[in-house]
């Protein structure tokens, strides 16, 4: 059911001329669609003022300590925390999906290598829809079996990808593990030690799903025209990757390496970024207006690691430009800023981290177009029209 929302609670402008609106009638605009509910959902709840963040009933907090993202992925697909038997069948079609198609290899090998790789996944993701049979079967059993192939490959492209970059072949997964597990391994040829695993798998459990967010909205779009699940999801990654969204991760690392690298104090860093009247990545949100439970979750495994590693500084440089921002902006960190120096603590390439993010999101876009054909309506807004209305063409020889 889609309710027709508290439209006048926050208008932000408003005009009597929205196409097909009669001036008895004046539409209200809220830019940005800022605190418009389209449309009822079951995966996940934000309440931005106090900081909670819930998948199905269940809080962050809880899922991130006792879940893996397998589970989670079953969570949102099917409604409810998997049986071991269950878990065990997730696990064997993920694993046996993970091979890509002889054609995608290709693909990526005649792709330039200094491409972005967000723009590598979108384009992988869409040629998958051909080599596979089931791409236009829109029941839901093929489309959850959809969802589990892409989130079965997506985590071998990115690796295949940047091992081709690299000048390096790409691993095979071993097809055993979990999808942290066998990731780190396709990325580095290497078996990756349990506490990386862990720290991975729980990145990808706090990615999984965020409420209507832009790209999350954009597959739901898409898939409300029933378009099929790869065109969505094809979507969905081009709006991951700006920089407002999923690619704030990687202008987060670029601006701690470049602290790192002149040796400035971060908080004076910040500050004169503000001065510049500069955003900082990884901070604001439309929805938290305090502290994103994801950010703190994320901020403790930027302590252990950085110990760990013996590497405090990015604990460091982290946690001072946080205090600057809550304390002059009022401005919290978002999931994104300290997911970079994670990511980076565990060798992975900056420009891998908004992919990553895809990795994860794609069980919360897949469980959302599951949701949207369940009970679809065509998803078709108005825009206001500002432009002139009584003009008439001149011959193209007159003009
Ligand atoms: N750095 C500095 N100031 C920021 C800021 C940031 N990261 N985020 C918001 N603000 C300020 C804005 O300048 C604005 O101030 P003003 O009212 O004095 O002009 C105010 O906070 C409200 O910002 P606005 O852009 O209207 O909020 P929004 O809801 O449209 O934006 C984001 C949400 C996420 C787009 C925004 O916070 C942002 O650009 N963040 C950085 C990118 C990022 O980390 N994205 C990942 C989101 S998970």
């Amino acid at each position: 059911m889609c309710i027709p929302t508290a439209m006048a609670d926050h208008p932000t402008s408003s005009t009597p001329s929205g196409d097909g609106a009669t001036a008895a009638t004046p539409p209200v605009q809220h830019r940005g669609l800022e605190g418009v509910v389209a449309l009822d959902s079951e995966l996940s709840f934000i309440d931005g003022q106090a900081g909670v963040l819930i998948y199905r009933g269940y809080r962050i907090e809880d899922l991130a300590e006792h879940a893996s993202f397998e589970e989670v992925a079953h969570l949102l697909w099917h409604g409810r925390l998997p049986t071991q038997a269950e878990l065990d069948a997730l696990n064997r079609q993920l694993r046996a999906e993970r091979p890509l198609p002889q054609v995608i290899v290709e693909l990526l090998y005649r792709i330039p290598r200094d491409a972005n790789p967000m723009a590598v996944l979108r384009t992988a993701v869409s040629a998958l829809a051909l080599v596979d049979p089931e791409a236009d079967d829109m029941s839901r059993e093929a489309n959850v079996r959809k969802a589990i192939r892409l989130t079965a490959r997506i985590p071998t492209i990115i690796a295949a990808y940047d091992r081709i970059r690299r000048g390096e072949e790409p691993v095979a997964p071993l097809q055993s593990g979990s999808t942290a597990y066998d990731f780190l391994y396709m990325l580095t040829a290497e078996k990756p030690g349990q506490a990386a695993e862990r720290t991975f798998d729980t990145c990808l459990v706090l990615h999984a799903d965020h409420g209507l967010n832009a790209s999350t909205f954009t597959a739901r779009v898409i898939g409300s025209t029933l378009s099929d699940i790869y065109s969505a999801v094809t979507g969905a990654i081009g709006a991951l990757k700006g920089p407002l969204h999923g690619g704030a991760n990687i202008e987060v690392m670029k601006m701690l390496r470049q602290i790192d690298e002149s040796g400035v104090d971060p908080a004076a860093f910040v500050r004169e970024k503000l001065a510049r009247k500069e955003r900082i990545m990884g901070f604001g949100h439309r929805v938290y207006k305090t502290m994103d439970p994801r950010a703190a979750i994320l901020r403790e495994m930027v302590e252990d690691l950085s110990e760990e590693r013996n590497a405090r500084r990015w604990y460091d440089y982290s946690t001072a430009i946080m205090e600057v921002m809550i304390r002059e902006k009022g401005i919290y960190p978002n999931v994104d800023f300290f997911s970079a120096p994670v990511y980076h603590m565990l060798g992975i390439a900056a420009d891998l981290f908004t992919p990553i993010f895809a990795m994860s999101r794609i069980t919360g876009w897949t469980a959302h177009l599951l949701e949207q054909w369940q009970d679809n309506r065509l998803i078709r807004p108005r825009a206001a029209y500002v432009g002139p209305r009584d003009l008439t063409a001149t011959p193209l020889a007159e003009r």
